[in-house]
């Protein structure tokens, strides 16, 4: 496929010159508390403070968020916010039941989920590429794995935002995806990935860190 053809850097003049080369520069790195906030001190939660959330800061998540990387800029997430009691009850018969109690508390639960048929908005999100669909259409496998992979990162994206807003996430899998699907998702064909919790976590329900493997371990020097 041609997505990282000349055609994808050399056709957009007028986004290309949308932020200054010295403002770039100035964003490029980020001081010491914003790794903390991101990464070091940054807790998945399991217990939360009453402190709502609000729909402007869910919209404002979210605007963070769609500016997160993905192939062709396919964009393939698709959030669900459960913000009302009424909803997350209906998420309850799916949850595993280590999951239950602090997925009810939580002032807000995102199912990410994912467009199958993320391709049919590639004329809009991809334009200067028009033959960009049909690399999906013809091509069921590489779809698949497009809309999962990129789902997924953007569901990443999704916790770190949170976290540069001031909120806590506490992201799941221990639930019965199918069961979630037919419960919020039949009408649009979504699928679910995982689920999000997010508010303002009590700091009382966290676990001691968990060790992590160090860079001998995890990584390689070429
Ligand atoms: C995709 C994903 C699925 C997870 N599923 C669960 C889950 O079902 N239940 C749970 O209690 N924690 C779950 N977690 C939380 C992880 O156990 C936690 O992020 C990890 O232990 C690191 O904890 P820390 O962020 O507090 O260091 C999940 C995390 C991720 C990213």
């Amino acid at each position: 496929m041609g997505e990282t053809s000349a055609g994808e850097a050399g056709e957009h003049p007028s986004q290309a010159t949308a932020i200054e080369p010295a403002d770039v520069a100035k964003t490029r790195r980020i001081d010491g508390s914003a790794h903390d906030v991101l990464f070091n001190h940054g807790r998945s939660a399991n217990k939360w403070t009453d402190e709502p959330v609000s729909v402007e800061t869910l919209r404002e998540l979210y605007d963070l968020v769609k500016f997160g990387p993905t192939s062709a800029n396919c964009s393939p997430a698709r959030f669900l916010f459960l913000h009302t009691r009424e909803a997350r009850d209906r998420l309850a018969p799916a949850l595993s039941g280590g999951n239950l109690e602090k997925t009810l508390s939580a002032p807000v639960v995102v199912i990410v989920a994912y467009d199958p048929r993320f391709y049919d908005k590639l004329p809009t999100l991809f334009p200067h590429n028009l033959d960009a669909k049909n690399w999906f259409t013809s091509n069921e496998g590489l779809a698949a794995t497009t809309a999962f992979r990129n789902g997924t990162l953007q569901g990443a994206y999704l916790i770190l935002a949170a976290r540069s807003l001031g909120l806590d996430a506490g992201p799941m899998s221990g639930f019965d995806n199918a069961k979630v699907d037919e419960i919020f998702l039949a009408d649009r064909g979504w699928r679910s990935n995982f689920l999000v919790n997010l508010g303002h976590g009590d700091p009382s329900g966290l676990f001691p860190r968990s060790p992590r493997l160090s860079f001998e371990e995890a990584c390689i020097l070429l």
